[in-house]
Order: C-alpha cells, then sequence, then structure tokens
C-alpha cells in the first residue's frame, strides 16, 4: 500500500473522528466507547503542546487510513513530563499491510526529538493483535488493571505497556 505519513492539524478533525467512531462502535479494541464530538476533538488538536502530535496516515487518494496520537503521559506533573502516551488507530481495510508500523516510525523519531524518555499505552487485555504490534516495536507488560473496562456487558482488563526510548 502506497502510504504517506504526515503530521496532522485541527483540520484533520473530522477524519479522525470518524476513525475513532468506526473503532468505538466496533467495541472490541479500545477503552473508548465513543468518539468526541467534532468540535471537542478540534479544541483537543488546537490544545496540542509543541511536544505533542497526532500523525495521519493518507492513501494516494488522500483518504485517511489512520492515526497515531503523541501526547503527556500527564499534563499536571512536571515530575512525568519525560513520559508520553501513545494511541494507534487504523480503519479495518487499513490493518495489517504496514501502516501501523510507518506511523509508529514518525511518532517515534518525534518522541525522541521531543525529549521524551519513555513512552505508555493502555491496551485492552483480550486486543492480542495490538499487544503483538507493540511488543513488536520494543515495548513491554508492566502491568494489569483487572477488570477496567465494562463494555455492552463485556469486561476486560486493560494491560499496560512501556517503552524505554533510545
Ligand atoms: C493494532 C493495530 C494498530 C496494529 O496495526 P497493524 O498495522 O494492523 O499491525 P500488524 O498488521 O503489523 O499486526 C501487528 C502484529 O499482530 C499480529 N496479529 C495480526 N492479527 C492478529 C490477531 N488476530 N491476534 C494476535 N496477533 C495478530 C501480526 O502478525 C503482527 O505481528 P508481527 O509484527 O510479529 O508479524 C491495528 O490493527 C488497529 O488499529 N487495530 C484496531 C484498533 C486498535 O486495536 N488499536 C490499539 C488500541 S491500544
Amino acid at each position: 500500500m502506497n502510504i504517506t505519513i504526515r503530521r496532522a492539524t485541527e483540520d484533520d478533525a473530522a477524519a479522525i473522528r470518524a476513525i475513532l467512531g468506526v473503532i468505538a462502535a466496533e467495541r472490541i479494541y479500545s477503552a473508548i466507547d465513543q468518539p468526541f464530538s467534532l468540535e471537542q476533538q478540534r479544541e483537543y488538536m488546537r490544545s496540542l503542546s509543541t511536544r505533542e502530535a497526532f500523525f495521519i496516515a493518507e492513501d494516494e487518494a488522500g483518504r485517511v487510513l489512520g492515526y497515531q496520537s503523541l501526547d503527556r503521559w500527564s499534563a499536571l506533573f512536571g515530575s512525568m513530563s519525560h513520559v508520553a502516551q501513545l494511541g494507534t488507530f487504523l480503519l479495518p481495510e487499513a490493518r495489517g499491510s504496514g501502516v501501523g508500523h510507518a506511523l509508529a516510525e514518525r511518532s517515534l523519531v518525534f518522541a525522541r526529538e521531543a525529549g521524551y524518555e519513555k513512552i505508555v499505552i493502555q491496551v485492552r487485555g483480550s486486543n492480542g493483535r495490538a499487544q503483538s504490534f507493540y511488543r513488536a516495536l520494543g515495548f513491554s507488560e508492566c502491568g494489569r488493571l483487572s477488570r477496567q473496562v465494562r463494555i455492552g456487558g463485556v469486561v476486560d482488563d486493560e494491560v499496560l505497556m512501556e517503552y524505554f526510548v533510545t
């Protein structure tokens, strides 16, 4: 698949929201059970600091296939300013063809340049694919929040994974 990775702007809020809507509707991959409103998504994009970024993957026709978000783990504590969090969201038709890895390549370079020393993610316990994906990038499991997610009567754990930026 011929894809382009670029940094998102607030004008990508609708595309990002649409992708999150698809994944939330699938109900099995993420703890996010509904997308933000368009205005909330736009406002969030506007609020990102210079050390935070969304990267989007587009096909040749300019269609957004997925995105990765990298933001501060905590906006409150200076003591954790070296820690980022990551999220990856691809449309079903874009999975399994290297789009996730292409996004991660870009996000990890950005994380290093932005001075992060560590990246943390939370992945649903049942989401083996995402855990394999992050393990292949160098993340390792460092904890588990049991029965942390309940969506439509289905209860799931959240697995914590961490990656030390080298
Ligand atoms: C998880 C996701 C980001 C991975 O991106 P991707 O480009 O599809 O990743 P890949 O196809 O390279 O798959 C990653 C690994 O999972 C493996 N895999 C594929 N399907 C799998 C499955 N059903 N169960 C377990 N592992 C699976 C692949 O073999 C690959 O392993 P490898 O790198 O050792 O070969 C993407 O599939 C996605 O957006 N899924 C829906 C949303 C989601 O789960 N987001 C993560 C929220 S934290």
